[in-house]
């Protein structure tokens, strides 16, 4: 690899991983067994070993959520443009088509509603199943900081132990309570507390100033969470920004659902994460013309 001096250390070393042909495998995950790589393998794209993951789990403590009222015609036409999706055994079995070959990240916590301290989840579903249903990863919440941050990361640690026994990767979601403040140095205790933890994938969210810092801290692959729904082109400027400093890629949701031109936009972001395309090239050559006929 070229080194590049507008790269930043996190980016640096994505490439720099990437790059080895001796080490051509996602970050961190050479030791594990066969079957775990094969499933990431399904998560992340050759060689670049990015991901657009689609989030549509939102239901599971808030049900319904603006622009999913009609499931079926907001989520089945993303899915071929998804890496992954992101989603809970309700939805997988009542609403995604089997044969759509798009692979399962699977949530598997859960318990309390947004009436309630989201913080105070369980685990929410038996490996068996996740293993029953093809699941690529299963996901769970880690609340580092929160009210029930013990009980969160235990969760995560027995769902680690039943993955490697079962070939199921974790992928950690670092949920940020009101309370905290998403800023590089929390977020790097967080990423760290998961991968050491046992995490094969942490998603957490992006900061501004020191991105970098998080994603060269965690030695797993570091997947950037979307977030509230924003213009479409400072959504994808954020993911830009987030591959620049080191993500593996993003699961975003409301970000694309919400958007009025959703399959549009889940082609932008692919632009970004996987052909580094600048957010405002990707804007005009997938947004522009869509806008333009509305
Ligand atoms: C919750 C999650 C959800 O997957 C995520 O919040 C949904 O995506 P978005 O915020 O982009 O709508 O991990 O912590």
């Amino acid at each position: 690899m070229a080194d590049n001096d507008e790269l930043t250390d996190g980016a640096r070393f994505a490439a720099h991983v990437a790059a080895q042909p001796h080490v051509n495998y996602l970050k961190g995950a050479g030791a594990l067994d066969w079957g775990m790589q094969s499933r990431l393998a399904r998560i992340f794209r050759p060689r670049t070993h990015r991901t657009v993951m689609l989030a549509i789990d939102h239901g599971y403590f808030q049900g319904p959520t603006t622009g999913l009222e009609r499931v079926d015609l907001s989520i089945v036409p993303l899915l071929p443009l998804a890496d992954a999706l992101m989603t809970t055994r309700g939805m997988v079995r009542s609403t995604i088509p089997a044969t759509s070959g798009v692979p399962i990240v699977l949530r598997a916590s859960g318990g309390p509603s947004v009436l309630k301290d989201l913080s105070n989840e369980q685990i929410a579903v038996a490996m068996e199943d996740a293993v029953r249903l093809d699941a690529a990863a299963v996901a769970v919440q880690v609340f580092i900081g929160g009210e029930h941050e013990t009980q969160s990361v235990h969760n995560m640690t027995r769902l680690v132990d039943e993955g490697l026994r079962a070939g199921v990767p974790v992928l950690a979601v670092t949920a940020v309570g009101r309370e905290l403040t998403r800023d590089a140095r929390y977020l790097r205790l967080a990423v760290r507390i998961c991968a050491e933890l046992g995490a094969h994938v942490v998603k957490t969210y992006y900061c501004p100033e020191g991105f970098d810092t998080v994603t060269s801290a965690c030695p797993v692959p570091v997947v950037m969470a979307g977030g509230k729904k924003l213009p479409e082109l400072d959504a994808l400027t954020v993911a830009a920004r987030a591959i620049e400093g080191g993500a593996a890629g993003v699961d975003m949701g409301r970000n694309n659902f919400q958007s009025d031109h959703p399959v549009a936009m889940l082609r932008a972001i692919r632009a970004v994460v996987h052909e580094s395309a600048k957010p405002e090239d990707a804007f005009e050559e997938h947004l522009r013309p869509v806008l333009s006929g509305t």
